[in-house]
């Protein structure tokens, strides 16, 4: 009798585990795509479509908000049973340049490489490899446009080196594009989204490129080639999400580790939560892991619920070779009991990955999906930007933005005693500083999102929108003088002029600076240079419209939001496209000379 018990429990193990595809179709979908209205595809229409895509329409397209719910099985079953076989189209073959082959030097002549150019994470571009001073900003012309294909988010920032830009896709695809031209010398289809920037590192006689995807996955390419030397997961739990940007020393490359499981818990049924942030540090070699440092400790259940969790790490870390440090910014608590290293700065030792100080800036702060139905939740105040280190007022300074609208700076002689604060924005769930600052070693310049959103109820399904956004509230920019964090100038949003579907002034793109000027894109679409030494606009460039592409793919521009702009040797890179956040989609990369 407890034999057959036990068999018929290891027959319906597997059964269990596997989900089919039809079931979550008819239960999660059917509502929708059997109405046959003519602004939602029909059955017969998906069934077209090759099932990479439709997996990619549930973890970074427009059915993003619908996927939140559902497990990684679940989308990769009903992708599989409703679409077709086979990967995406292959680019076309006008889009390759003539000449395919890959030439990078050891040390290269120019580059912006990863996420900022320096260890500092300043995101400042020095005048010799900038090549544009303030005379040719306000000059600067459109010189092509790369449209990604299927996507309607583009929030990957390139790396530059000598002439090759490499730079990821919410596709999973990953390019080598000429810098100058935009023609294509390879692609590499990643596993899952890729929004991270590109870390080239030189190891033994070649170049390989570091970088993190949406789903978990760290690879490493063959720069030159494009193909994939090793791939490792770098966690395991299943909401895994690699945004921040990796940065590497002595042969070991730093990954931050974040997770969209706080969205999950919007399912009333779902026991939140289990994902812990981390830093891992592997061996640029092979993958193999140096160390791994959580920033909570291991979940355990606590009535209906798992705790403690959450504390992602969402920005590239921070070196302090000199310190022998590595810094790194914290997420809030997905679920009680709170921790320590919530919404916190962390300096953790190079060597072994051992905690040696933390400070953090806002206790209490339990959040998640659950916290539309019930008020009793923190302020959902994550660090999204790396700590800035910079040497002011004969000082060693770490200044961090945060999503509550503060600017702090800390002592990095002192275990991150506070030198200044100042607030620059409204600050909230949707930020307050964003994706990041910039700083010039005179200021820091802190641009604010302070997006404002209101729940959209259309009651038609076909349309998608969750939240409408206020067209004339949020943005700005603070320059901030770095020894003792006065506000220098500020320069004001620009509401949305005419106002339209997912346009607001807000400004949660990381920030860029060069000698005289600091570039901050817009959720309305516009990238605009600013003066370092007052904050008047230099330049504005409207992203948000269609552009000509040069691999013919139908581009078009929207919110820019994620990384900042790229500056090397005369030119700039901007992404433009933001589906999410309410934003207005988009899929192009802009070059500008
Ligand atoms: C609330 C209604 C609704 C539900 C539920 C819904 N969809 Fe959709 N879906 C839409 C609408 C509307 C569009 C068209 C969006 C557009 O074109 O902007 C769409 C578009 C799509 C597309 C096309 C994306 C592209 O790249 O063009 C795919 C694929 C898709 N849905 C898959 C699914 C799957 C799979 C499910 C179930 C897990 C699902 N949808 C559930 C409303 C829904």
């Amino acid at each position: 009798m407890r034999l057959r018990i036990f068999f018929a429990i290891l027959l319906a193990l597997p059964a269990a585990a596997a989900e089919s595809g039809e079931a979550v179709y008819a239960q999660r979908c059917a509502r929708c795509h059997e109405l046959g209205s003519d602004r939602i595809p029909t059955r017969e229409t998906l069934r077209k479509m090759p099932a990479t895509r439709i997996l990619r329409a549930l973890n970074y397209g427009v059915m993003i908000a619908i996927a939140y719910t559902m497990n990684t099985s679940q989308r990769e079953a009903v992708a599989k049973w409703l679409g077709t076989p086979g990967g995406d189209p292959e680019p076309s073959p006008a889009a390759f340049c003539a000449d395919r082959s890959v030439k990078l030097a050891a040390r290269p002549a120019s580059q912006w490489n990863g996420w900022s150019p320096g260890a500092d994470n300043a995101r400042f571009q020095p005048a010799g490899a900038a090549g544009l001073n303030v005379d040719g900003v306000r000059n600067l012309k459109l010189k092509w446009a790369y449209a990604f294909e299927g996507d309607i988010t583009a929030f990957a920032q390139p790396t530059i080196l000598d002439g090759n830009l490499f730079v990821g896709s919410a596709g999973g695809a990953i390019h080598d594009l000429d810098a100058q031209t935009g023609c294509t010398r390879w692609v590499y289809q990643a596993s899952g989204p890729v929004r991270s920037s590109i870390l080239a590192v030189h190891e033994g006689a070649r170049y390989m490129l570091l970088f993190g995807d949406q789903s978990g996955w760290f690879y490493a390419l063959d720069a030159v080639t494009g193909k994939l030397l090793w791939k490792k997961k770098v966690e395991a739990h299943d909401a895994a999400r690699l945004t921040g940007a990796p940065v590497a020393f002595h042969g070991v490359v730093f990954v931050p580790v974040a997770s969209w499981e706080e969205n999950r818990a919007s399912d009333p049924a779902y026991e939140c939560c289990t994902m812990r942030g981390s830093l891992v540090a592997l061996r640029v070699r092979d993958g193999s892991q140096v160390w791994k440092t959580y920033m909570v400790d291991p979940p355990k259940r606590i009535g209906k619920k798992f705790g403690p969790s959450g504390a992602g790490i969402w920005s590239a870390p921070t070196l302090d070779i000199k310190r022998g440090l590595i810094y790194v910014t914290t997420g809030d608590n997905y679920s009680n009991p709170v921790t320590k290293l919530s919404d916190a700065v962390v300096a953790l030792r190079i060597a072994d990955g051992r905690i040696v100080w933390s400070r953090q800036f806002t206790d209490n702060d339990v959040f998640s999906g659950a916290c539309v139905a019930s008020p009793d939740c923190g302020p959902d105040f994550d660090f999204g930007s790396s700590a800035i280190l910079v040497n002011a007022g004969g000082r060693s300074l770490l200044v961090a933005g945060q999503k509550s609208g503060v600017v702090h700076a800390l002592d990095a002689d002192k275990r991150g005693e506070v030198v200044w604060e100042l607030r620059v924005g409204k600050g909230s769930r949707n930020g307050g500083v964003l994706w990041g600052m910039a700083s010039d070693g005179q200021n820091v310049y802190a641009a604010v999102s302070d997006v404002s959103r209101k729940t959209h109820k259309p009651g038609d399904p076909a349309d998608l929108r969750t939240n409408d956004v206020d067209p004339a509230a949020g943005g700005g920019l603070t320059a901030i003088r770095l020894s003792d964090g006065a506000k220098v100038w500020y320069a004001p949003a620009h509401p949305c002029d005419p106002p339209k579907p997912g346009c607001s002034p807000s400004q949660p793109a990381a920030v860029t600076a060069i000698p005289g000027v600091v570039f901050s894109g817009s959720n309305d679409g516009h990238m605009r240079a600013y003066a370092a030494e007052d904050g008047r606009v230099l330049w504005d460039f409207d992203t948000a419209r269609d552009f000509d592409t040069v691999n013919g793919v139908p581009g078009h521009g929207g919110s820019i939001d994620g990384p900042g702009a790229v500056v090397v040797k005369g030119m700039v890179y901007v992404n433009s496209g933001y589906s999410r956040q309410s934003g207005m989609p988009g899929n192009v990369l802009l070059a500008f000379q």
